[in-house]
């Protein structure tokens, strides 16, 4: 089993904090690692573990490959995109970087940016959906959903195949909000978590099915890429050319072989202040104060100081992120919008 880890996103939810230069999966957000080596930390004593295939842009290489060294001590191997395409070409690239060993190995795709709070039962879904992607099955690792949440997947769960397994009998992507509120109050769907597993052949065999476009793209940027040391650059003109396009549109929405493993092990996507708030360690008044912070009076605050102290007073449920250029100060159930700010930051220049 080869671990393919996508650290190409741009966590702009996490502003000021994760930035385009910087994104959160190269940060310590959660403990004293980073969220990418967290990743592959979680991975250690499974069986068969073969080295990872990192997928991150260009521009993050360095990050991405002193990270990983820190982690990992066997050969590296990044897979560096000359320009942000989405998952479903970034998968396409590691599967056929995969293949290139003769052999067919199964990828457990694992973004770089969760969180996984009880490792053994991560490590249990993980050997169980690899029962069903060695027939054949895309195996998607279903988490139950706790609120009507419209960035994430859902999966309606099909025929069971066996405990904990089912197949997939519908996967819709990013649904709007009533349907997400019809899903929640069902009972008959999972949040997808994002994380997959099957054999690199039948990722390409279904992607060429569904989105051959993006297969053949794909795999011209991979035969013209160039090789540097531990780093595989792909040919930027056809890598360019490539649809821009997730996993989840591009293959498990379509596809008829996809199944789902549930998995309850803690696992949060850390998408937002808030998300990080409610998984952290938090004092008796309900705070999460991470570096030189003094508070009093105060309830249900996030406070980050990353360079001076910062001092709150009598206040609620505020998020305040201090760094050497930005200071966010938010309320704490308003977090989702530092993606807005951000794009009306990159419009201003
Ligand atoms: N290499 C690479 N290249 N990685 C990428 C790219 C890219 O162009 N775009 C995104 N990624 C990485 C991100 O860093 C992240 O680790 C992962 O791929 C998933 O991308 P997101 O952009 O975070 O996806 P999402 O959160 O909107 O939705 C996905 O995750 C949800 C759960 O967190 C979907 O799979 C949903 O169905 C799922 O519910
Ligand atoms: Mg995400």
């Amino acid at each position: 089993m080869i671990p393919v880890i996508l650290c190409g996103g741009s966590g702009s939810r996490l502003w000021p904090l994760s930035r385009e230069t910087y994104p959160k999966q190269f940060l310590p957000l959660v403990g004293d690692e980073t969220m990418l080596q967290s990743t592959v930390r979680r991975l250690e004593g499974l069986p068969k573990l073969q080295p990872p295939i990192l997928v991150c842009n260009e521009e993050h290489r360095f990050a991405a490959a002193e990270q990983l060294r820190e982690v990992r001590h066997d050969a590296q191997s990044i897979l560096l995109e000359p320009c942000a395409r989405n998952t479903a070409p970034a998968i396409a690239l590691a599967a056929l970087a995969a293949l290139e060993s003769g052999e067919d190995p199964q990828l457990l795709v694992l973004p770089a940016d969760h969180a996984v709070a009880d490792v053994p039962a991560f490590q249990e879904a993980v050997l169980l959906a690899s029962d069903l992607a060695a027939q054949g099955h895309l195996v998607t690792f279903g988490i139950v959903p706790t609120r009507a949440e419209t960035g994430y997947g859902y999966i309606r769960r099909g025929e069971a195949l066996a405990a904990d397994v089912w197949k997939v009998a519908e996967f819709v992507e990013k649904p709007n909000i009533d349907t997400a509120e019809a899903y929640l109050s069902d009972g008959d769907h999972s949040w997808n978590s994002g994380m997959f597993l099957f054999r690199a052949s039948r990722y390409l065999e279904e992607l060429g099915h569904h989105r051959g476009d993006i297969l053949a793209a794909c795999q011209s940027a991979y035969e013209c890429a160039a090789r540097d040391l531990d780093f595989t650059r792909v040919n930027k003109e056809a890598f360019a050319a490539c649809a821009d396009e997730s996993v989840d549109y591009a293959v498990m929405e379509p596809t008829e072989s996809a199944a789902v493993v549930s998995l309850d092990a803690g696992w949060s996507d850390v998408g937002s202040w808030l998300g990080l708030w409610e998984l952290a360690e938090r004092d008796a008044d309900d705070n999460l104060l991470q570096g030189d912070v003094l508070l009093e009076g105060s309830e249900g605050c996030l406070v980050r100081a990353e360079s001076r102290l910062v001092s709150l007073l009598g206040v609620k449920d505020l998020v305040v992120v201090d760094t050497d250029d930005a200071l966010l100060i938010a309320e704490k159930q308003r977090v989702q919008d530092v993606k807005k700010l951000v794009s009306s930051l990159k419009c201003s220049g």
